[in-house]
């Protein structure tokens, strides 16, 4: 089958293709990909060369460029991971918002209702928990829970969410949603939480913590995200939404502190070297209080729970940093920037 996995270049697409291309030879992957600020192609290389893989460069909000892309590529599915995503930069600069998470969304749709015209094919459509906006102290968002974002950045992947129902329920377009927590692991770009901490934790800058860091997330490690994806496609209802959560509710400080632990263990440091760091800073405009998930759709209909513990993916999510310096240096230098202009500047379209 021919699957088309687009933002494959980010954080959640990276780590999803490095999995399943080299599971799935019998499936060819296309990563579409806009390769902004936040796309590394070195989180792709141990794929680059595979022969089920390649790489096309295109802007979701370009309608043209995707309707071609179909035509030649005639893919079977798409898992749809492409999106502006971060809540501080939505504040900043809405625009990008509105251009690639409802615009690319919406262009995608247009492209598989014209190029699935009798129902064929999958879209599945990578969505966030929050959608339903804030919790106060107790209780779990299902499926169910009503929707009310507070970001422009929750406030456009609920539209593209409400769009990918529309298709499905008037056009009868195949689709699927996932709701999911805050994903961690590897490959992550430290504009977020759990990586800009630990790389400023070793670099010896401060950690800034919004507000007295009392909100809580659910953190989500991206491995068990990526295998609930592929559950979902498998098991899971045509028209369906299905919440996914990590079972790991923590306060962001409980986190920072969490973080620094690991890394004083794993660099034989004493811990109070990173923690002095820890400096709170004004809070975040709309900031949601708590976010927490009732799995059990999922559970129930696919068999799946999330493997890791909070624990044990910091771990892990740690070690990934600490053994993969060149990636981090990429990072801070902007490397992986002029490696993508070098590679594709003057290209468009694949
Ligand atoms: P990311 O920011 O790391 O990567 C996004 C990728 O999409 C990048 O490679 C970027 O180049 C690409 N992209 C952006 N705009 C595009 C466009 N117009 N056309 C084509 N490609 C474009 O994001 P991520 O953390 O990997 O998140 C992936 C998806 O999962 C997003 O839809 C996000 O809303 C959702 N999600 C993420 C989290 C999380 O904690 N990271 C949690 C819940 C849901
Ligand atoms: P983030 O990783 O940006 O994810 P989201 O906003 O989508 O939940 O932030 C996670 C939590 O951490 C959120 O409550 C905001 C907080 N936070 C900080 O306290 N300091 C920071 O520097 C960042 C980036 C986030």
């Amino acid at each position: 089958m021919k699957i088309v996995v687009t933002g494959g270049a980010g954080f959640i697409g990276s780590n999803f293709l490095t999995r399943f291309v080299p599971q799935h030879p019998e499936h060819g992957f296309v990563n579409l990909d806009k390769l902004t600020y936040a796309a590394n192609l070195r989180s792709l290389e141990s794929i680059a060369e595979a022969p089920n893989y390649s790489l096309a460069r295109i802007d979701l909000a370009d309608a043209a460029a995707v309707d071609a892309f179909f035509e030649s590529e005639k893919p079977q599915m798409v898992v749809h991971f492409a999106a502006e995503s971060h809540v501080d930069r939505s504040i900043v600069g809405p625009r990008a918002f509105v251009d690639s998470n409802i615009l690319g969304t919406f262009n995608l749709l247009e492209a598989c209702r014209k190029h699935w015209p009798r129902g064929e094919g999958l879209l599945h459509h990578v969505s966030t928990d929050e959608v339903y906006g804030s919790l106060g102290p107790t209780g779990l968002f299902t499926e169910d829970s009503r929707y009310d974002p507070s970001s422009p950045y929750s406030a456009s992947k609920a539209a593209s969410d409400h769009l990918v129902r529309a298709y499905h329920r008037t056009y009868g377009l195949p689709t699927k949603i996932t709701n999911c927590s805050n994903n961690y692991g590897p490959r992550q770009f430290p504009e977020k939480l759990i990586p800009l901490m630990i790389m400023n934790a070793l670099e010896g800058k401060p950690l800034p913590v919004y507000g007295a860091g009392v909100n809580v997330r659910d953190w989500l490690y991206v491995d068990d995200h990526c295998e609930a994806i592929w559950k979902v496609i498998e098991r899971g209802r045509v028209g369906e939404t299905y919440n996914i959560g990590g079972r790991g509710e923590r306060k962001n400080i409980d986190v920072v502190n969490a973080i620094c632990g690991v890394l004083a263990e794993a660099t034989q440091r004493p811990v109070a070297s990173f923690t002095r760091l820890i400096t709170f800073v004004a809070d975040r405009p709309g900031h949601d209080q708590r976010y927490a998930i009732d799995a059990s759709r999922i559970d129930a209909e696919c068999g799946w729970a999330p493997r890791e513990t909070f624990e044990s993916g910091l771990r892990k999510t740690v070690r990934w940093y600490l053994d993969n310096p060149r990636w981090i240096e990429d990072v801070r230098s902007g490397e992986y920037l002029k490696w993508i202009d070098r590679n594709y500047g003057q290209r468009t379209g694949n």
